[in-house]
């Protein structure tokens, strides 16, 4: 057997990976209680899961993760509270059915900003109050800074921004910390943290935040990131930057895809991949990404892969969305079967030639 990754980076971070409730079982779920001390549900504890229906909690996929991680000893952290994608659209019609968002009478808009944070609240507390002693970290929003938004400060301009201006984000954290408890970690999670002029505005909301007295513990870093983008330079100076706030870096969602964006052109098949050679420059990756990470472990105290092995990743419905459905990727360290790949021994800190 090879090495456990979490023994190998016990003295620096919490290793973690994302998963569905399937792969709790069989050769994922063994690969999970070998090599990771934290977990992350991929799907499942997203508002559109936990509250379909308005008052209509329904907590049995997620219940299977949060009982995996305790029987096996491992972190848990949450993902995600609130998000502008994957939310019932309930959460966002009036009394009589009407978006929110349409109403042009502002006391009927102030009404509408008071219901919803009403929701929020609702959905936060019963979520919080039920997982309190179970999870480590809380994804309390996700992604609500949009580098493309008209507007000066980069905010999302999701529903929860148009109905409420940035009082659904404090309300959040406020919410989470009010039922969580002093000890909670709560987070706030994006993507592209590393770059311009995205990582500003992120940064910008968060010192805000803190001005204010919001409570908040740490920044999320999904790190959907590519063979040569964006660089290790960028990738530290974000991480060294949140910390100079006080505040806790996780690595959230990593993947290492072998593509740009948009992933085209993709390599059809696995077979194709390994052919090419290609994995051996993601394991140059891994090997830079790993020792950056170790460098920088004071900062950060968990890093979590968005998935575990090559047969399961998001990157595979972009890669054939883009490539007339026939596409594949490769982000982790495992093979579709289940086998190291070159990109393992590196980032575990041995040489593999190409
Ligand atoms: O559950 C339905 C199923 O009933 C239906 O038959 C099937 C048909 O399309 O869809 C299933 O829902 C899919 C869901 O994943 C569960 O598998 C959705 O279509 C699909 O869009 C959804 O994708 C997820 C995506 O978030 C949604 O935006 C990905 O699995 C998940 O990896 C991805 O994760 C996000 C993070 O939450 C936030 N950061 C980015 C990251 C990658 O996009």
């Amino acid at each position: 057997e090879v090495p456990a990754m979490k023994d190998r980076f016990e003295d620096s971070f919490a290793m973690g990976a994302a998963v569905e409730p399937y792969q709790l079982e069989g050769t994922h779920g063994e690969i999970l209680k070998r090599h990771y001390n934290s977990i992350v549900a991929e799907n499942v504890m997203k508002p559109i899961s936990i509250q379909p229906e308005e008052g209509e909690f329904d907590f049995t996929e997620a219940d299977k993760i949060v009982n995996f991680a305790k029987e096996n000893d491992m972190d848990l952290r949450f993902h995600t509270l609130i998000w502008h994608s994957q939310v019932p659209d309930w959460f966002f019609l009036d009394e009589e059915g009407n978006e929110m968002v349409d109403e042009t009478d502002p006391n009927q808009r102030e009404e509408n900003k008071e219901l919803l944070l009403e929701r929020l609240e609702n959905h936060v507390e019963t979520v919080v109050k039920r997982y309190r002693d179970e999870v480590d970290a809380w994804d309390v929003v996700n992604e609500v800074i949009d580098p493309d938004a008209a507007n000066d400060q980069g905010l999302r301009e999701s529903a929860w921004y148009q109905i409420t201006g940035t009082d659904y984000i404090n309300k959040a954290f406020e919410t989470a910390r009010e039922h969580a408890g002093d000890d909670a970690q709560l987070f706030i999670n994006d993507f592209n943290t590393e770059v311009e002029p995205k990582k500003t505005h992120l940064y910008n909301l968060v010192e805000d935040m803190l001005d204010q007295g919001v409570p908040i513990d740490g920044v999320g870093h999904q790190a959907h990131i590519q063979l040569d983008w964006p660089t290790l330079d960028e990738m530290k100076d974000s991480i060294d930057q949140f910390a100079s706030l006080g505040l806790d870096n996780h690595i959230t969602e990593l993947d290492v895809s072998l593509y740009g964006w948009p992933p085209t052109p993709a390599f059809p098949s696995y077979d194709e991949i390994v052919m090419s050679g290609v994995l051996y420059d993601q394991a140059t990756r891994y090997d830079q990404l790993f020792e950056l990470y170790e460098e920088l472990n004071d900062e950060i105290s968990n890093v979590t892969f968005w998935g575990i092995a090559d047969d399961h990743t998001w990157l595979d419905d972009r890669a054939e969305e883009y490539n007339d459905g026939v596409g594949k990727d490769a982000p982790f360290v495992f093979d579709p079967d289940f086998n190291v790949k070159p990109a393992y021994w590196e980032m575990m800190g041995y040489t593999v030639h190409g």
